[in-house]
């Protein structure tokens, strides 16, 4: 693996003619990903000001453009009219003030329905490498120019480590205020989520006190990216927790996990109906946020950075590595939420592929149970040998997924066996295979389960037990790779 020096990473892209070269290379890789949003070069990660704004939808991810590391971050913007063709728009927000000089990191948008804001971290360093991280405000006008504000709204607050960002921005219409969800870690290295509050959007923002979360006080020593939504009559708060080990997540320290329940905005407090739950069971999910300006009532849009900080991936050797996850519908009933990815997917399908045993690398895989356990192998080889691996044991309605039989193994560390909970007994599994990921949705999205994978030539075989009916499509793809700098 490459060692990257300081300079190194932290390298200002003066022109897109700097990186033309390692684009041409990546196009080569087997692995670019057909309808899932990538990195035109170097490292993608946490999406960032995901909102739905005049007719279209903007979504931006975090952005390294040098090799698989993290280090100068950048907006990247891709835009869509469906959730599902997505375009390359070139860089959206460049580290280019003394506030953000050391990188853009995430944030949120917010439309007035007229203007379209994005609320960002920039990450100050001085000489001496201290971070100090801001609170910045930037607009997307109409016809495409990115004005900064010059001064942040705000900067750390001094009761908390430098650990505090990644705005999100919400309006409570009841008592006519903005607020301003920040990621925070406290002296004693506890996450938290901080509020700032506003009468107006602009300007005027002042710390208003931590979120409390009863129950959720010793959580992790990190909340980074929080993110809420309304579905319904109940709130959604998602983060994710690091510097901690939870249940089901292997030896893995960041995880991804949601509160159903209310947001009581007066008092900053959010009362959970019930334990936390992970939002994705699989290895690779995380920094998930919702889509903001969402017009209908009974449904969330999210998506997520497919990878894990402190994580590697085989195609680093070819200097790039990320993917956000299909968007995702969330759904609140009786109390449960229920996750798949927006319905426009289905024209994805092109021919439906005859079950004789043979998988195709891009493809959608809709699976019934009719009971009992149940064997699914993806990816092995012609001998059957290898492959991913899904068990359900009905006793247990509980799905064990393994990966350690690929052929390129990866992150060992965190553990290559998870487990997937179920409340009811499994009748449905809807599996999307892109070039190098798996994601999984269990009982019409009762549970879903992300991982990256790449399979080799020789793994393009399955296996199914006799209990389980599948159809195959071949998919289109649907993002363009193009070199937009
Ligand atoms: C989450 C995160 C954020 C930060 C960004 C920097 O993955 O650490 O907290 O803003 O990545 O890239």
């Amino acid at each position: 693996m490459k060692e990257w020096t300081t300079e190194e990473r932290y390298r200002v892209l003066k022109d897109a003619s700097e990186i033309r070269d390692l684009y041409d290379r990546i196009q080569a890789s087997d692995y670019r990903q057909t309808y899932h949003i990538q990195p035109i070069t170097g490292l993608s990660s946490d999406p960032n000001g995901f909102i739905y704004h005049k007719g279209i939808w903007h979504l931006y991810y975090q952005w390294c453009p040098w090799g698989a590391v993290h280090g100068l971050k950048y907006w990247y913007h891709t835009t869509s009219k469906d959730l599902l063709h997505w375009q390359n728009k070139g860089v959206g927000i460049h580290p280019d003030i003394i506030y953000d000089n050391k990188g853009v990191h995430s944030g949120s948008g917010f439309s007035t329905d007229e203007e379209l804001y994005l609320f960002y971290t920039g990450n100050h360093r001085d000489e001496n490498w201290v971070r100090t991280p801001y609170t910045c405000l930037a607009q997307l006008t109409e016809d495409g120019q990115l004005i900064k504000q010059p001064e942040p709204l705000f900067g750390p607050h001094p009761d908390y480590t430098e650990h505090q960002r990644d705005p999100k921005v919400v309006y409570h219409e009841a008592n006519q205020t903005y607020y301003i969800l920040l990621g925070a870690q406290s002296k004693d290295l506890k996450g938290k989520v901080l509020i700032y509050t506003s009468k107006e959007l602009l300007q005027g923002w002042t710390f208003a006190g931590e979120l409390k979360v009863p129950g959720y006080e010793d959580l992790g020593g990190m909340w980074e990216c929080p993110s809420i939504a309304r579905i319904g009559d109940k709130d959604i708060l998602v983060f994710s927790p690091q510097y901690t080990k939870l249940p089901r997540r292997g030896n893995s320290t960041n995880h991804n996990i949601y509160l159903i329940g209310k947001m009581d905005y007066e008092n900053l407090t959010f009362h959970a109906d019930g334990e936390y739950r992970h939002l994705d069971y699989g290895f690779d999910f995380y920094a998930a946020q919702f889509a903001a300006n969402v017009k209908e009532e009974d449904k969330a849009i999210l998506t997520a950075w497919m990878g894990l900080p402190d994580n590697h991936y085989p195609t680093e050797e070819e200097d790039w590595e990320g993917s956000l996850v299909l968007p995702r519908e969330l759904r609140i009933v009786n109390d449960r939420l229920y996750q798949l990815p927006v319905q426009q997917i289905r024209e994805l399908r092109q021919k439906k592929v005859e079950p004789t045993g043979r998988l195709p690398r891009v493809a959608e895989v809709q699976v019934k149970h009719t009971g009992g356990n149940a064997q699914l192998t993806l990816f092995s080889k012609s001998d059957g040998t290898g492959g991913l691996q899904l068990s359900y044991d009905a006793a247990r309605k509980t799905v064990t997924i393994d990966r350690s039989q690929m052929e390129l193994r990866f992150n060992e560390a965190i553990g290559e066996v998870l487990e997937v909970p179920l409340e009811e007994d499994l009748t449905d599994i809807a599996l999307y295979l892109d070039r190098s990921s798996v994601e999984i949705f269990f009982n019409k999205g009762e549970a879903t389960f992300t991982t990256h994978l790449y399979p080799t030539e020789q793994e393009s075989s399955y296996q199914a037990s006799p209990n389980l009916d599948l159809e195959i499509w071949m998919l289109r793809s649907s993002v363009t790779d193009d070199f937009v700098v």
